[in-house]
């Protein structure tokens, strides 16, 4: 991982898997990402040399090494040791001391300080779910914003569904529906204009799909997500037994984020009268198995959805969608 001195980095998505920054060049968007983990090992001044002879990720806290970013997961391999979460369910882990430390060194490694001070960026926050308190999302925000704040950014967040509209839905004016379904949970947001109508958040994700498929076929949450991003597909038929419960609960998160969707744009008083039908767009790791948008679509088609679409789509790179929209958000600005 290097940091970038030739030009600057304006955007970033933190997510729970993830966290992926996005930067602007001449030519086209840029984007590099580390996965939002760590492990810890005891220190011994030794490996620690070794560590920063070899240039692996790390940072001395305590009496610990901790290896955070993609490397942590070759690490808990070879001492078989689970990874440890920054955050969970979309926001800070509260049950993770180390987590906060480990998301600013993975944002520095990635950005590097401002080029100049208040340099603009825009960082992913997601929205709560519908009637819950917004409390732990306030404390997540301010939190990250501060870390974006002492590298001498002008930081300002954006809700996941909002930069899904801004990343993805540039061609229909910002107005429709962006989806991200990430590892902690879904983010929707409905726009017009590029103005956000609804945003909100669905608390289930790639990790809810893999803790419970693997409860179900007696193994562990990382060695089925491992099979699942090998080669999950929906065909109706799995003789796998592994294969047939990441569908069930693969049908659980997408009834659960078209009921959501019913519900909240059912309910809103404000939904605005759209005079054409508007897109539909999803993105984020868990929906890329083969056929997630067409399962999506028949369950959403399944009965009367309460804004008319005109198309609902597969994000072309649904792991920087969310990126691709923090960064266009800040070039919007500029
Ligand atoms: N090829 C793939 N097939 C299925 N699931 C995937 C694939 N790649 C990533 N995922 C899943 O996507 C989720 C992470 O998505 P991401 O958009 O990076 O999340 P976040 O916003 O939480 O950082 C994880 O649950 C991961 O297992
Ligand atoms: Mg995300």
């Amino acid at each position: 991982m290097k940091t970038t001195e030739q030009s600057p980095v304006l955007g970033v998505d933190i997510g729970t898997s993830h966290i992926v920054a996005a930067r602007h060049t001449e030519q086209d968007f840029q984007y590099e990402r580390q996965l939002n983990a760590f492990v810890s090992i005891p220190y011994t001044k030794l490996a620690e040399t070794l560590m920063a002879k070899e240039r692996i990720n790390h940072a001395v806290q305590g009496g610990e090494i901790l290896v955070f970013g993609d490397e942590a997961e070759q690490f808990a391999e070879l001492f078989h040791v689970e990874t440890r979460r920054p955050m969970m369910n979309g926001i800070l882990n509260p049950g993770e001391a180390d987590g906060m430390l480990v998301i600013r060194q993975i944002i520095t490694r990635l950005l590097g300080r401002a080029k100049k001070p208040g340099q603009h960026i825009y960082f992913s926050v997601p929205a709560p779910a519908p009637g819950m308190n917004a409390d732990k999302f306030t404390f997540h925000e301010s939190t990250l914003r501060q870390c974006l704040t002492d590298l001498g950014y002008e930081a300002r967040s954006i809700s996941e569904g909002l930069a899904v509209v801004y990343g993805e839905l540039g061609d229909s004016n910002y107005s429709g529906i962006g989806v991200s379904c990430g590892g902690g949970m879904c983010n929707v947001c409905l726009a017009y204009l590029s103005v956000p109508v609804i945003s909100f958040s669905v608390p289930k994700g790639g990790d809810y799909i893999d803790s419970n498929s693997a409860a179900a076929v007696h193994d562990l949450a990382t060695r089925v997500r491992v099979e699942k991003e090998k080669g999950f597909h929906f065909n109706g038929y799995f003789e796998n037994k592994t294969y047939h419960a990441l569908s069930v609960y693969y049908d659980d998160v997408i009834q659960s984020l078209v009921k959501s969707m019913r519900e909240a744009f059912g309910n809103a008083s404000n939904l605005p009268k759209l005079k054409q039908p508007v897109p539909l767009v999803l993105s984020g790791g868990t929906a890329i198995p083969p056929g997630f948008r067409e399962r999506f679509e028949k369950v959403l088609r399944a009965s009367d959805f309460p804004v008319e679409l005109s198309e609902i789509r597969a994000a072309a790179n649904p792991l920087h969608s969310t990126a691709k929209g923090t960064l266009v958000a800040t070039l919007c600005e500029a």
